[in-house]
């Protein structure tokens, strides 16, 4: 599947990825200066997409830029970027910077046409081995800047801590500031203590997660519903059970941390309910 996903979209034009070209001025390229979005499809429909677009406006609108486009037309560029890449599951990304000028300029111009890019990648199904072993992640002090809440296209901090923690032989680098546990590199988490559920606050330091918020509407409706708050990295440490979430892996068991077992060093049953709610409701919006 991989191989056939080629087909992106630029500034209003569908070509191979391969072919596509922005100007060196762009100041995504010079400066970062652009957010994104990650949406997942499953046979062949968005899910979820109203949250990405909402989340990409809430973005554009913190680093000044105007909406670019409308919900709609975010939408029939993400079915044409699907259909084009022959449907089924995978994730499309949708890229906007403030786009190119002629000179290179730290102050934010006006009136200039942002560059919109889009493209799909596949989405890797999560492997039985992962499901019945977990995933092992390591602990780094949050190096990131202090605006963690837009999903910017800087990702230098999160590209380095991702990296170590795979250096590490681990798929996931947990974060905290100030001793206080913040999310994943790329991914929110939880921590299960005592069986109930707990999520840092949301706040500029912090992704506000689609996937987390799906998670904490299937836990209410599981009767154990999240409880948000500060974590401390003791309570990561006595955790039960710790899970990641995001649009691209879902909901994932952490079962080690800095080379210690999480709990019995087994994927637990909260995560197993509320993961299996999770996999009915995908089937369930990929079908009405
Ligand atoms: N990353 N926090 C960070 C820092 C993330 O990069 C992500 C997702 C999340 C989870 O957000 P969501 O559930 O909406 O995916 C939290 C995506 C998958 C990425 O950048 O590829």
């Amino acid at each position: 599947m991989a191989s056939s996903m080629t087909i992106g979209y630029l500034n209003g034009e569908f070509a191979d990825l391969a072919s596509l070209r922005i100007p060196v001025l762009d100041r995504g390229f010079l400066f970062g200066d652009a957010v994104y979005e990650v949406i997942p499809v499953y046979q062949g429909r968005p899910f979820r997409s109203e949250f990405h677009y909402q989340r990409l406006q809430r973005s554009l609108a913190q680093i000044h830029m105007d909406a670019v486009l409308d919900r709609e037309h975010w939408d029939s560029l993400v079915h044409d970027l699907i259909e084009r890449n022959g449907g089924g599951s995978m994730a499309v990304y949708l890229q906007i910077s403030r786009g190119a000028e002629s000179v290179r300029n730290h102050l934010i111009p006006k009136g200039l046409a942002p560059t919109v890019f889009g493209m799909t990648a596949a989405l890797k199904s999560r492997s039985p081995e992962v499901l019945e072993r977990g995933l092992q992640v390591i602990t780094r002090e949050d190096t990131r800047w202090d605006r963690c809440d837009i999903k910017s296209t800087s990702l230098l901090a999160n590209i380095l801590l991702y990296s170590e923690a795979h250096e590490q032989h681990a798929q996931e680098c947990l974060l905290h500031r100030e001793g206080q546990l913040t999310e994943g590199s790329s991914s929110s988490v939880f921590v299960v203590r005592n069986g109930r559920i707990y999520a840092p606050p949301y706040g500029p330091e912090i992704l506000p997660g689609t996937t987390r918020d799906l998670v904490a509407e299937l836990c209410e409706a599981n009767g154990t519903p999240v409880r948000v708050g500060p974590i401390d990295m003791q309570e990561l440490a006595d955790a039960d059970e710790i899970w990641l979430a995001s649009a691209t892996r879902e909901l994932l068991p952490v079962t080690r941390v800095d080379g210690h077992a999480v709990g019995d060093g087994h994927p637990g049953p909260l995560w197993r309910a509320i993961d299996t709610r999770f996999q009915e409701y995908k089937q369930e919006s990929a079908n009405d």
